[in-house]
């Protein structure tokens, strides 16, 4: 697994390298088979609601290890887990050492009641499990140099920065208009602290549970097509825009490129708020109404009752695939262009892995406003520079 990690480029240190290798995945893996315990993509649920969603898993130790890349952990340090498996703790309890603390907080009983079990059967009884709701942090036990949240977040409550120590790091898996990535916070020093970043990686995360739950909006435009919005205030025209859907489409080709699709859809979900996920039926896909991206949503911009939104194609002279829009409404045209324009700027001066500088700025709660390049949370904003 280790090997596998490395080539994959989720392990890029010895000291990672050495704790993966060391802590036995399979007692936290209790009932599953080594195969899959040891496989290095693979999460495993531990519990799930009524419905049937996830609710805690052990996570998969791809992202486990890429995240543990991101927090840069040394020895000494006192690092805090949001969200228990009991793995990752022991892992960090490797890379802390013996001078330092890891300590790991889950609202679940149950799962800290797991969680305690496994690490005192694979020997990491040094790690302390919290049952608690980690929008608090665990004041007690801080500060802390370090904090991995394993759940996923769509705001950084205070607690977090308050507990982080001077030179802290954060790393989430933070959701921003319907993408989730796992960002890596520095704080920045002096009394307006704030938190920069320039790593971030894509991921998927059970979401968090207890006063920080957020759920996004879904709003219904017509029989297998809905807008996915972070804000909840945003107004839609949907009649306008479910008829749109059945109005002929404007077909616009970019000239551009499409390549690193989670980094394009990055940078289109972040820069404007008019920007949100648009997810659609493969049934409309069939009818011959909208293109295959849909069906794993796409980010749309829409503007009144018009809509635009990406799509590709092969490019026979270069190989690979050119980006287009396809747009509907009366706006089609005006929307299209400026969808268009973000494709080729994308294309033209950011086309590579990490070209987003971001930022979280807490604010006064519900004080923040969504602008261009700046997604607006409740306790602060996150705003977006690419380089
Ligand atoms: C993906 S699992 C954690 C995996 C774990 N870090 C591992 O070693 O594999 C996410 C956990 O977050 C917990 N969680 C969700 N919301 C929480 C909250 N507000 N405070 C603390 N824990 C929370 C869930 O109960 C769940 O056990």
């Amino acid at each position: 697994m280790v090997r596998e990690l490395r080539d994959l480029g989720a392990i890029t240190s010895d000291s990672v390298a050495g704790a993966v290798a060391v802590v036995p995945r399979h007692l936290f893996a209790v009932g599953e088979p080594l195969k899959a315990a040891y496989a290095a993509n693979q999460a495993l649920v531990i519990k799930r609601d009524e419905d049937g969603t996830a609710l805690s898993s052990l996570s998969a130790t791809h992202i486990q290890a890429v995240m543990l890349e991101q927090a840069g952990i040394e020895p000494g340090m006192r690092v805090l887990e949001v969200g228990s498996g009991g793995y990752n703790a022991a892992l960090i309890a490797e890379l802390v050492g013996k001078n330092g603390a890891s300590i790991s907080v889950d609202i679940d009983a149950e799962i800290v009641e797991r969680a305690r079990k496994c690490l005192d059967a694979a020997g990491y009884e040094q790690v302390e499990v919290v049952q608690a709701d980690a929008v608090a942090g665990v004041p007690g036990l801080a500060p802390f140099d370090r904090i991995i949240v394993t759940a996923g977040a769509w705001d950084i409550p205070s607690a977090w920065l308050d507990q982080l120590s001077e030179r802290g790091r954060i790393v989430v898996p933070l959701r921003m208009r319907g993408l989730t990535r796992s960002i890596a916070f520095d704080r920045t020093s002096g009394p307006e602290a704030e938190l920069v970043s320039d790593s971030y990686r894509l991921c998927g995360f059970v979401p968090m549970q207890g006063a920080s739950a957020y759920t996004e909006r879904l709003v219904h435009v017509t029989e297998g097509l809905a807008l996915r919005v972070d804000d909840q205030k945003q107004d839609f025209d949907i009649d306008a825009l479910a008829a749109a859907v059945r109005s002929p489409r404007l077909e616009v080709w970019s000239g551009a490129a499409f390549d690193l699709p989670d980094e394009l859809e990055l940078f289109l979900a972040t820069n404007t708020p008019e920007m949100v996920m648009l997810h659609g039926s493969k049934d409309l896909v069939d009818q011959g109404l909208l293109a295959l991206s849909v069906t794993r949503g796409v980010p749309a911009l829409v503007s009144g009752g018009s809509f635009a939104y990406r799509t590709k194609r092969p490019n026979e002279e270069t190989g690979g695939f050119e980006s287009g829009v396809l747009a509907h409404g009366p706006d089609a045209e005006e929307v299209a262009a400026r969808y268009v324009e973000l494709l080729r700027r994308w294309a033209s001066d950011h086309q590579r892995r990490g070209a987003a500088r971001i930022a979280y700025r807490p604010m006064p709660a519900g004080t923040a406003e969504p602008s261009q390049g700046v997604v607006a949370k409740r306790l602060g904003t996150v705003a977006f520079s690419w380089t």
